[in-house]
C-alpha cells in the first residue's frame, strides 16, 4: 500500500505504538502521512489526535511532523523533538515520562491505554510472520503482540542480511517471571526476529528512506576535558582495585558528551579493551570496535550517523559478532545491569551541591527530553557517574545549584559527579562532605563563592536554607543570569 492508504486506517483517538529507539529503526513514511491526514481533518474542522507509545526519542518524521500537525493526544516516553517539547510545555500534548525499562511491561500489565496499531520498520518479513527489524528495537516486540493490527514499513535501505544482529526476548510477567539469562554482554537469549500471526499484518508499505540520525558535533574543549576526567578517574579506580583489571561493561548516555567520554576512554591506553552494555550504540563505539578497543556492544539501537551505518552494513561480517540489538526492557534491565556490574555514565542538566540530579526539567518547570534510561542505569549501577559542563548559556547558568529544581536521581544513587573542572567522588560522604567536594572540584570558578556563601546559611544534616535554596533559579527567571543570586535580599 501507499503510506497514505496505510495512514487512512488510523482514526481520531487511536493509540499507536512505533518501532525504533531514537531515530534508529523508526518508521518514516506512514507517520508523515498520518500527520498530513490530521492537517486535512483539522482544516475541515474535525478533531484528529492519536496517542503515541515509542521506544524513546524518534526521528522528525514521527515526533516532528505529528507535533507540528497538532496530532498528538498523549505521548510517552523520552523524546527530544523541539516541536514536541514546545507542545508539551504549552500543554497541547499530554506527556508522561517513564523509565524506559518499564514501558513494555507496563503496557503488558494493562496499566496504559490499549494499542490499536503497531507501525514497524522492517528490513525483512517472511510469509510465516517473522519480522526482522532494522537498526533499533525499542518496544517493538510488545507492541506487535498487543496491537490489534500491524503496519509494516519495509525499508530497502536496510539489507536483509542484518538478520542475526537482533536478540528478541520478552520476559514472562509476574508471578511467572524468571531470571533473565544474560550473564555476559554477548549472551544471546532470544530470536533474531519478532514472530507474529501473519493475519495481524494489515499492510506493507515499501520504502527506501535513509536514517534520520544527525551527526555529532565535534568534541570541543569542555567535552574533551569532561571525557578525560572520566577516563582518568576510571584508571585511578582500576589501580585502587575498585574495578577489576579486566574492566567492567560501560553504559554511556545519549549525546555529544557521552560520545566524547567514550572517545577519551578509547584513547586512554591504561584502560583495557572493554565491553559496552547500553541503550544507544553511538559512533564512538563503532570507531573503537574498529581499533579493537571495544570488544562487544549490546544495545537497543545503532544510533549512529549515516556514514557509520553505511560502514556497518558494508562490513556486516566484521560487525555481526560484535553487536547485539535488544528490546529496551533487556538493554535497560535492572537485574542485568546489577549482575553485569555496569559502570554507568549519564549527563545531568543540573546537579545540586548534595549530589541530587535533575536530568529533565529546565529551571524546574519546562520539560527538556525526559528521564530516558538514566534512572534504570543509575539506580542499579556498580558505579554511577554523572557528567555535566559546569555552566550553560555562556556562564549565565550554573549547572550546579544549591537545590535541584526538579529531582530525577537522588543523592543515594549518585556515586560520582564530573565536570570539566574535576571529579567529586561522593561515595561514603555525608551531605556536608559532598557539598565541599562538589564546590571545590566541580563548580565553575564564577559560582564557587556564591555556593560557599549558601552553604553557610543552612543548618541540620543536609544544611539547606529553604528561603534561599532557589535563589539561583529565581535570579535566572528575573534577570536571565544566575550570577545575580543575592541571598541578602531573600533573607
Ligand atoms: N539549565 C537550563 N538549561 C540548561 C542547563 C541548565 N542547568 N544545562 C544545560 N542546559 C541547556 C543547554 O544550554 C542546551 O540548550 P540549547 O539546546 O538551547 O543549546 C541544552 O540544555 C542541552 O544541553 P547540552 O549541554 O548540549 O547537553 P546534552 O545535549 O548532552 O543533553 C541532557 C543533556 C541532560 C538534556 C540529556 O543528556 C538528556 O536528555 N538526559 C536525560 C536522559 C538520559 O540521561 N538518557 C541517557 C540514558 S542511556
Amino acid at each position: 500500500m501507499s503510506p497514505e492508504e496505510a495512514a487512512s486506517f488510523i482514526k481520531d483517538g487511536d493509540n499507536i505504538g512505533f518501532s525504533g529507539f531514537t531515530a534508529a529503526g523508526c518508521p518514516k513514511a506512514v507517520p508523515v502521512a498520518i500527520a498530513k491526514q490530521a492537517e486535512e481533518k483539522h482544516a475541515e474542522g474535525k478533531p484528529f489526535k492519536i496517542g503515541m507509545y515509542t521506544g524513546a526519542s524518534t526521528g522528525d518524521s514521527i515526533d516532528g511532523y505529528l507535533a507540528r500537525a497538532n496530532a498528538i493526544k498523549f505521548r510517552t516516553p523520552y523524546q527530544s523533538s523541539k516541536d514536541l517539547r514546545q507542545a508539551m510545555n504549552e500543554g497541547t500534548t499530554d506527556y508522561f515520562d517513564m523509565h524506559l525499562s518499564h514501558l513494555a511491561q507496563t503496557l503488558r500489565y494493562g496499566f496504559l491505554e490499549k494499542i490499536n496499531y503497531a507501525i514497524i520498520e522492517a528490513a525483512d518479513i517472511t510469509d510465516s510472520g517473522e519480522i526482522v527489524l532494522t537498526c533499533g528495537v525499542g518496544i517493538a516486540p510488545t507492541i506487535c503482540e498487543y496491537a490489534d493490527k500491524i503496519i509494516i514499513e519495509l525499508n530497502s535501505r536496510h539489507p536483509k542480511e542484518i538478520r542475526g544482529i537482533h536478540d528478541i526476548y520478552v520476559p514472562l510477567d509476574p508471578p511467572l517471571r524468571r531470571e533473565i539469562p544474560v550473564y555476559h554482554v554477548n549472551d544471546r537469549i532470544g530470536t533474531p526476529y519478532i514472530k507474529v500471526d501473519p493475519s495481524k499484518i494489515l499492510c506493507v508499505v515499501n520504502t527506501n528512506l535513509e536514517n534520520e540520525g544527525g551527526a555529532f558535533t565535534p568534541v570541543d574543549e569542555t567535552t574533551a576535558r569532561i571525557g578525560d576526567n572520566v577516563a582518568d578517574f576510571l584508571v585511578r579506580e582500576m589501580h585502587l582495585g575498585h574495578i577489576p583489571k579486566s574492566f567492567l561493561p560501560i553504559q554511556s548516555g545519549v549525546g555529544n558528551i557521552a560520545n566524547a567520554v567514550l572517545g577519551s576512554m578509547g584513547n586512554n591506553s591504561a584502560i583495557p579493551e572493554f565491553n559496552v552494555y547500553t541503550e544507544v550504540i553511538q559512533d564512538a563505539v563503532i570507531d573503537l570496535m574498529k581499533k579493537d578497543r571495544v570488544k562487544f556492544a549490546s544495545g537497543c539501537s545503532l544510533t549512529v550517523s549515516n556514514p557509520a551505518i553505511s560502514e556497518i552494513y558494508s562490513d556486516l561480517e566484521f560487525f555481526r559478532n560484535k553487536i547485539l540489538l535488544r528490546p529496551q526492557e533487556l538493554s535497560n534491565n535492572p537485574e542485568v545491569i546489577r549482575r553485569l556490574g555496569l559502570i554507568t555514565i549519564n549527563t545531568a542538566l543540573e546537579a545540586d551541591i548534595f549530589g541530587n540530579i535533575n536530568s529533565t526539567h529546565v529551571v524546574g518547570t519546562k520539560m527538556m527530553n525526559g528521564i530516558g534510561g538514566s534512572g534504570d542505569f543509575t539506580r542499579n549501577a556498580y558505579l554511577s557517574i554523572f557528567t555535566t559542563p559546569s555552566v550553560a548559556k555562556g556562564t549565565k547558568i550554573s549547572a550546579i545549584v544549591p537545590m535541584v529544581s526538579h529531582l530525577d536521581h537522588t543523592e543515594h544513587s549518585v556515586s560520582v559527579l564530573i565536570t570539566e573542572h574535576g571529579v567529586a567522588d561522593l561515595r561514603g560522604k555525608s551531605p556536608k562532605q559532598r557539598a565541599h567536594v562538589i564546590i571545590e572540584n566541580c563548580v565553575h570558578p564564577e559560582y564557587k563563592q556564591l555556593l560557599w556563601d549558601y552553604l553557610k546559611l543552612g543548618k541540620g544534616h543536609t544544611p539547606h536554607n529553604l528561603k534561599a535554596c532557589f535563589a539561583f533559579h529565581n535570579a535566572f527567571n528575573e534577570t536571565g543570569d544566575m550570577h545575580k543570586a543575592d541571598f541578602s535580599k531573600i533573607l
